[in-house]
């Protein structure tokens, strides 16, 4: 299988979970065009047809987003935007004294054999006050998943694929190959 992306983090995350698996995983290092859409699921769409074009063999696409509950959704579909204008230390100061401090991580995974097929996965959390740790990439210091007082990049890649948006919608996408086979 081959995962078309640009951000080598990703790419580590589904290389071990395909590992577990006993599935082989490639990389296609490549940028590909990501439309500012109102959803992720939109923008995994526009881009999966895109790729499709040029694209001899099966690949699979990641989409993810950070969604903030105070803040309506924000950044949402616009995460890989507001993560290079504003980043981590932008959203702490927007979220600064505010205690609702929840939000949710959500991946959409868009998977192309001669049609397409989409997988959702998230996991729900808080935004920390302060950026903690420096594994991970993006938004991992400031995200702290549902009963742990750890950040994502506080934790080890095996520890972050135990409960990450990533991994929920990747154990989809394995379910998904493993029925294929039969
Ligand atoms: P993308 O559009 O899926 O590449 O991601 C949107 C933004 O969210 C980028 O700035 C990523 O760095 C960030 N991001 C995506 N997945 C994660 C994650 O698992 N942890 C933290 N940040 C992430």
């Amino acid at each position: 299988m081959m995962l078309v992306t640009s951000n080598d983090g990703k790419y580590e995350e589904y290389r071990e979970i395909f590992r577990e698996n006993n599935e082989e995983l490639s990389l296609f290092k490549k940028k590909y065009p990501e439309e500012q859409l109102d959803s992720l699921r939109k923008v995994v769409e526009r881009s999966l047809y895109y790729l499709t074009g040029i694209m001899q063999e099966e690949f699979f696409i990641d989409d993810s987003g950070l969604f903030i509950e105070s803040l309506n959704g924000f950044p949402g579909p616009y995460s890989s935007y507001v993560f290079k204008t504003l980043g981590n230390d932008g959203i702490l100061k927007l979220m600064d004294k505010m205690e609702r401090r929840n939000a949710t991580f959500q991946t959409v995974i868009a998977f192309y054999d001669s049609s397409p097929h989409f997988f959702a996965g998230e996991v729900k959390g808080t935004i920390a006050t302060s950026k903690r740790g420096d594994n991970g990439f993006g938004f991992d210091p400031i995200f702290m998943p549902s009963g742990s007082y750890l950040t994502f990049a506080e934790m080890s890649r095996s520890e972050k694929n135990a409960s990450s948006h990533r991994a929920n919608a990747a154990s989809q996408f394995m379910a998904f190959l493993k029925k294929r086979k039969l």
